[in-house]
């Protein structure tokens, strides 16, 4: 790759790397959605820089020694259609940075923004005192809400043991040991009589045609963190059938299932699910109360 002159400032540097990664033809979905995004990551990235300095660095020359680790960065994007975040090994959620790589899907549940919130309005935050995250990779769920709400005690829980290696590296981090668990289990086989006043999850969702269709980069995340089945729905189905088992009275159960909410709301015409809406954008997330799991999917 043809880099610019050994003297770039961090701005040349990232509109030269945003048009090499526009003229690749990427796909932008792992936590940025454009080139020049994606591209300042990597660039702030290499340059050992934070994004909120930008104002204060985009003038900056760029040493020489940095330059050539962010042309390796730009170049392996682009040559291995690997997400940027699996690159630099970081991703913010909900404020926070969490460490990632490719055992765990890179974050990017527009959940966030109702944990931000502290599941506002739909719950007194005041009155989660344990929330269960199903499917939880990264942690980032679990751990940003444990953030959130810091009387919660919070069981991370997800079937792959690899995934639960990554969530152990972030739960150290927050220094949230206390406070936040994380356990194998498969949807909720593993979590005996365990009842909470939230249950979340962002499960696998991708059915069997759209896993066919995915650009490159998605195949670089682990195939159960998408796979879901022919309809996206396997895992969905298991949470709604077991969740009021294990909610408390007047919880809620909270579930992204992305582009197959057609396919649920096709599945069970009789259920209102509540789909949420979110500011900074995303959708596929529906809402029940314990009351609704009550009526359409009472505990067995
Ligand atoms: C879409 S990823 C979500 C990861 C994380 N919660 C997030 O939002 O970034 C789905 C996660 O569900 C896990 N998973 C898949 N099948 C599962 C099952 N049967 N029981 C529990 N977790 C499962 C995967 O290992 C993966 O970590």
């Amino acid at each position: 790759m043809s880099n610019p002159s050994p003297t770039k400032t961090v701005r040349e540097w990232t509109e030269f790397g945003a048009a090499k990664l526009d003229e690749a033809g990427l796909w932008f979905g792992h936590g940025t959605d454009n080139a020049f995004d994606e591209a300042a990551e990597l660039v702030f990235f290499a340059a050992g820089l934070r994004h909120e300095e930008a104002g204060a660095v985009y003038e900056q020359i760029v040493p020489a020694e940095q330059a050539a680790r962010i042309a390796d960065l730009i170049e392996r994007r682009i040559r291995e259609r690997v997400p940027a975040a699996y690159l630099t090994r970081r991703m913010w959620f909900a404020g926070h940075e969490f460490y990632v790589d490719e055992r765990v899907l890179v974050p990017r549940s527009p959940i966030a923004e109702l944990i931000e919130a502290g599941f506002s309005p739909w719950i007194t935050s005041d009155r989660i005192h344990n929330l269960l995250d199903i499917g939880t990779g990264s942690g980032c769920i679990a751990i940003a809400a444990a953030l959130a709400l810091p009387n919660a005690r919070v069981d991370a829980s997800d079937v792959s043991l690899e995934a639960l290696e990554v969530t152990k590296i972030n739960i150290a981090r927050f220094q949230l040991d206390q406070r936040v668990r994380a356990v194998q289990s498969d949807v909720f086989a593993g979590l005996g009589a365990g009842r909470y006043d939230v249950i979340v999850s962002n499960p696998p969702y991708v059915g069997d045609d759209e896993m066919t269709q995915l650009p490159q980069e998605y195949s670089r995340e682990p195939r159960m963190a998408l796979h879901s089945g022919v309809d996206g729905l396997d895992i969905t189905r298991r949470i709604l059938q077991g969740a009021r088992t294990h909610l408390n009275d007047r919880g809620i159960l909270v579930v992204e299932v992305g582009n197959s909410e057609i396919a649920l709301e096709e599945a069970y015409p009789r259920v209102p699910f509540i789909w949420l809406e979110f500011e900074r954008g995303g959708g596929g997330v529906f809402l029940l109360t314990a009351e609704q799991l009550d009526e359409y999917f009472p505990r067995k």
